[in-house]
């Protein structure tokens, strides 16, 4: 089915740029992004520590792009909301840390953000289905989450298929967004599989010209969503 009318977003990560020099990496992508990805780990929920809230709030305050901030916390029931408050347009935080989900998907909005939920790879799509009505973005990770420059899940696309079938029976405009390892070899097989969000931190970084690539990846994700 040609399905034209999907928003592609790109979201750099900023995990592997130059953290000494953040301003000047985020305005390298500014024109060519939809929003800023922030990878927030704790060393607990993974073992890779990298903003803390503070050093968050300042880079939301800062950024000349929209953050959306993907939180690797222990604690994402306690501590998701804070984010939201700092201004992140979008909070995602894993199932797998949550025992309250609703709770604190409600809590986000109600502090004005974009509510998301991820899931590591080894946690099947049915297990995040019943909130699927809640939330506004689903993030479907295609590495074990913690660093960057890893390799592509492949065997991830049915989980995004199943979520993409899952959300357009359900007619609601929830974004569908996969983080790690994608490139241009990658992107067009998740975007086919029904992502429309799509992180990419080495691939951006490592090229000669960031700005450049993720236009060139925004360009393969949407033939390849056209063609879905
Ligand atoms: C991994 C992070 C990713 C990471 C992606 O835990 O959530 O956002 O920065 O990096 P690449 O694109 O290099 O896989
Ligand atoms: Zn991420």
């Amino acid at each position: 089915m040609i399905n034209s009318a999907r928003s592609i977003r790109m979201c750099p990560s900023i995990l592997n740029a130059d953290r000494s020099n953040l301003a000047s990496e985020i305005d390298r992508v500014a024109g060519a992004s939809d929003l800023l990805h922030l990878d927030v780990m704790d060393n607990i929920f993974v073992p890779n520590l990298t903003f803390s809230l503070h050093q968050s709030e300042e880079i939301i305050a800062s950024s000349s792009l929209p953050v959306d901030a993907h939180l690797m916390i222990a604690d994402p029931d306690r501590d998701a909301v804070l984010y939201a408050k700092a201004g992140a347009v979008s909070v995602t935080f894993h199932l797998e840390a949550s025992t309250s989900p609703s709770r604190t998907i409600e809590a986000i909005r109600s502090a004005g953000s974009r509510a998301s939920l991820a899931v590591k790879p080894g946690t099947p799509f049915e297990q995040v289905e019943p909130f699927l009505d809640q939330i506004d973005m689903l993030l479907i990770m295609t590495v074990e989450p913690g660093f960057g420059g890893q390799s592509f899940m492949a065997q991830m696309m049915p989980k995004v298929r199943q979520a993409r079938e899952a959300i357009d029976s359900l007619g609601r405009d929830i974004w569908l967004q996969v983080d790690g390892g994608i490139s241009m070899e990658t992107i067009a097989i998740a975007a086919k599989a029904g992502a429309d969000a799509f992180v990419a931190g080495s691939a951006v970084y490592k090229a000669q010209s960031p700005g450049e690539m993720l236009q060139t990846l925004r360009i393969l994700a949407t033939q390849a969503s056209a063609l879905e």
